[in-house]
């Protein structure tokens, strides 16, 4: 019998959140929905940020109005602060994700926050979530590089991981923000990590800038990890991680899953159609 592995589709969030022209929410939305129809059971569909700080995600809640709901689909949004999960709440965002570093660098880059602070953020934020019965996601970045601070410790990260297991999130998403991890970085940090989250509550979030993402992928598998998030077309990428470039393509990885034999439920056919969609936005339209 085959095994399961998830997809944790985020294309319409952390691929569209970099890039530069401004899409239109009509086009967010015909992207999610060829996302439902691929069979995808978790979409990150937006982000509720400041307009200041990420302006291409400034229409979340236009984004949430206006897709077709799957029956079954849980549709995400990201949530720095209790304003975006009062945000995402109003919207009918299904879940939230907290975000968090591993590096002092990139908190103070991308939340304007020391690590400290932005935990310190987040428990309002869990708490109006838990109030409405919202799953909280949680996320950690530069889980072995910063594009600020170099090399990330795995003690670092199995810190901020334990915070957020205290939160309450009932999955934590291991960030290689900037795509410079390499499968030993990448195993000596899971290594640690699985002693304070075990790996069925991990997920891997590995960016393609090095080609090395399906490597990394290997080295999780191998840990027990079975949740990886990635974006059809390969898009994505954070404006406050200098370097960074696309998520692991999600095409890429449904290939290789498959190939090592595992299940995720997915239509190769509806994703290889959401990938081209993708990569005509990213084009221009
Ligand atoms: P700040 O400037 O320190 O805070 O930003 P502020 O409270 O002074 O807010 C600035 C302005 O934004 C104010 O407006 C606020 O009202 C407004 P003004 O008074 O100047 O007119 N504001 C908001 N507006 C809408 N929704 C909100 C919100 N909050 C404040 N929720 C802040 C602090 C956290 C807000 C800012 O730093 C921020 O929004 N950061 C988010 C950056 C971001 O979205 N980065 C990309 C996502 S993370 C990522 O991609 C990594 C990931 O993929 C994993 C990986 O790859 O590693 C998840
Ligand atoms: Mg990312």
């Amino acid at each position: 019998m085959s095994q399961r592995a998830e997809i944790f589709e985020v294309s319409p969030r952390d691929g569209l959140q970099n890039e530069a022209r401004m899409i239109p929410a009509a086009e967010k939305i015909a992207l999610v929905d060829a996302l439902s129809a691929a069979g995808f059971r978790r979409i990150e569909v937006a982000s509720f940020v400041s307009p200041k700080w990420v302006p291409q995600m400034a229409d979340g809640a236009d984004v949430l109005a206006g897709i077709r709901r799957a029956p079954g689909v849980r549709y995400a949004a990201l949530t720095p602060n209790l304003r975006g999960c009062e945000g995402a709440r109003a919207a009918q965002a299904d879940e939230v994700a907290i975000f968090a570093s591993a590096s002092e660098g990139f908190s103070k880059a991308n939340l304007n926050a020391t690590i400290a602070e932005s935990l310190a953020r987040f428990g309002p934020v869990v708490d109006a979530a838990k109030a409405d019965g919202m799953p909280v996601r949680g996320y950690v970045s530069c889980v072995t590089d910063c594009p600020f601070d170099g090399a990330v410790a795995p003690s670092d990260v199995a810190r901020v991981v334990a915070a957020l297991r205290e939160f309450g999130c009932y999955e934590v998403s291991l960030g290689d923000t900037i795509g410079r991890g390499t499968p030993d970085a990448v195993d000596a940090m899971l290594a640690i990590v699985t002693g304070e989250m075990e790996a069925a509550q991990l997920a891997g979030h590995f960016h393609d800038t090095s080609g090395r993402a399906l490597e990394n992928v290997d080295v999780a598998l191998a840990r027990g990890v079975r949740v990886f998030d990635a974006a059809v077309g390969g898009l994505g990428g954070c404006p406050y991680a200098p370097g960074a470039s696309g998520n692991v393509a999600t095409e890429a990885l449904l290939a290789h899953l498959t190939a090592a034999g595992y299940e995720t439920g997915l239509d190769a056919g509806a994703v290889a159609a959401a990938g081209m969609m993708a990569k005509g936005m990213r084009d221009g339209g």
